[in-house]
């Protein structure tokens, strides 16, 4: 493989989860670090792509030479990679988008209901991939999936139902996938799997570009 396989390419990374207020001081969230997505980004970017990276709210420094867009809630988040994947050729999810958000959110802080407990409605969020899926002219696509078990299979569904290019599978729970610093993906296409090794996400992160770019390329010149 050359140095730089993805040169001129617009590349969409979302990374990090989202955070989807109560109230002014509470919010619903989840364990993603954001640490897969930049460091898909930084792959990207030492690839030659032009790189726009969508992160919800994480405690890290922008990849060298990276667009960096700052989003919020799972809308916000559907908001700026939809306007950016109108130029974009290849997309990649790696956000945990959180899939439900508080119906209301409260203009002051939910005091406590006397001995009571307190019930939250929720409404669900736009899917943003399933979004990107549908538009006319696609990007090359490729889903992540966080699973707690029957990773392939699970996986092989998300492929199928939103006709995605490719799925990096990865398990997690149990010390696994989220925040940590290793992982280990599974990557699912129409016509396999196969297993990457397990290694630092910034290592990884190489590896699975690599083979997005070759199989991108593959299509594109078919
Ligand atoms: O951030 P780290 O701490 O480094 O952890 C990395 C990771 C585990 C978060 C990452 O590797 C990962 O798996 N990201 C996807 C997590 C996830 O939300 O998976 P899912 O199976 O719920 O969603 C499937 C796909 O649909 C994902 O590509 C997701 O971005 C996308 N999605 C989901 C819901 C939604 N409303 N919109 C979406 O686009």
């Amino acid at each position: 493989r050359g140095p730089h396989e993805l040169a001129g390419v617009n590349v969409v990374v979302s990374a990090g989860p989202t955070y989807e207020d109560i109230d002014p001081v509470r919010f619903l969230g989840n364990r993603s670090s954001g640490r897969m997505g930049f460091a898909v980004a930084e792959a990207a970017a030492e690839q030659g792509a032009n790189v726009t990276l969508v992160a919800g709210p994480v405690h890290l420094s922008t990849p060298r030479g990276v667009r960096r867009i700052d989003v919020r809630s799972a809308r916000e988040m559907h908001a700026a990679v939809l306007s950016a994947a109108a130029q974009a050729d290849i997309y990649i999810a790696a956000a945990a988008v959180g899939d439900f958000r508080p119906s209301e959110i409260a203009a002051h802080k939910i005091k406590k209901q006397g001995d009571g407990g307190l019930s939250l409605v929720l409404t669900q969020n736009p899917d943003i991939l399933a979004d990107i899926a549908g538009l006319a002219r696609r990007p090359f696509l490729v889903g992540f999936a966080a699973e707690t078990e029957n990773l392939e299979a699970y996986a092989r569904a998300k492929l199928e139902r939103k006709r995605l290019d490719l799925v990096a599978a990865n398990r997690v729970g149990n010390g696994l996938g989220f925040e940590t610093d290793e992982n280990a993906i599974t990557l699912i296409s129409a016509d396999g799997a196969e297993q990457l090794p397990t290694a630092p996400k910034c290592e990884l992160a190489r590896d699975l570009v690599g083979r997005i770019a070759a199989r991108y390329r593959a299509k594109r010149d078919a």
